[in-house]
């Protein structure tokens, strides 16, 4: 069975004292782990030493939002995958809606970005999803071909086995619609029989799929209940940390 994991993605938010005191009551609540629930902070950049401090001895994981595809050196204002390996992080974010629909950020930049997370030895959080004038033109599954099939591009099996998954309907980021649980499913099962062709079912079937959008707690239940949604990608509701604990406890649940 897949381990289900329960993301925050802070975005552009907290500053160091309230980061720290929502990363220490999301620590209180993992406590030294569960067998079938991880649970992964991605604070700004500037926060993840403090931050890191905050959740030790807990198992809390902690991630970026972002990273540059090259080694140190001269790229003012990037930050090189080995920085964020320094300072305790183990996951990365890339491919966000925000980055590539706000930042315009390619498929090709993202792919160049999976390949250096992958070579570091840490976990990109690979997000893919649709804008609203994609699923209504009926284009979602192409348009999450696209994104796989360029994102993934050049990324072998065995590295394969070291990426997490996010599937984001834009339409349902930040706007409180989320997508129905049977819609989440109907395309986290697509993005599975996706892997198992272009890879194999075994690599499929190993995949953490999470659903990102709008996910709170009196909804995270039900979408993480669908057997392929494997966890949960959460914005708003990570910055609460009673939201954030209540999407842990839903998962934990199941
Ligand atoms: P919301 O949970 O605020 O909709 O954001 C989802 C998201 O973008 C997580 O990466």
């Amino acid at each position: 069975m897949r381990k289900k994991l329960v993301a925050g993605n802070w975005k552009m938010n907290t500053d160091s004292k309230s980061g720290v005191e929502l990363a220490k009551a999301v620590a209180t609540a993992a406590g030294t782990g569960h067998d079938k629930v991880d649970v992964l902070i991605c604070p700004p950049f500037v926060y993840l030493t403090t931050i890191a401090q905050a959740i030790s001895g807990s198992a809390v994981k902690l991630g970026a939002q972002n990273c540059y595809f090259e080694k140190p050196g001269a790229f003012t204002g990037e930050t090189a995958v080995s920085m964020i390996k320094d300072v305790g992080a183990g996951y990365v974010i890339l491919g966000h809606s925000e980055r590539r629909h706000v930042l315009h950020e390619s498929d090709e930049l993202i792919n160049r970005k999976m390949i250096a997370v992958l070579e570091g030895g840490l976990v990109p959080v690979f997000c893919v999803g649709e804008l609203l004038s994609e699923r209504e033109g009926n284009k979602t599954e192409a348009v999450l071909n696209t994104q796989m099939e360029k994102g993934l591009a050049g990324i072998s099996e065995s590295q394969l086995g070291q990426v997490v998954i996010a599937y984001e309907p834009v339409w349902a980021i930040g706007t409180g619609k989320t997508a129905s649980p049977e819609q989440a499913e109907e395309a986290h099962a697509y993005i599975r029989s996706w892997l198992a062709k272009h890879y194999s079912q075994a690599a499929a079937d190993k995949m953490q799929i999470l659903y990102g959008g709008s996910v709170k707690p009196d909804n995270a239940k039900e979408l993480m209940a669908k057997p392929n949604v494997d966890g949960a990608l959460v914005g708003g509701a990570s910055l609460k940390a009673a939201d954030f604990v209540g999407i842990i406890d839903a998962a934990k649940s199941l």
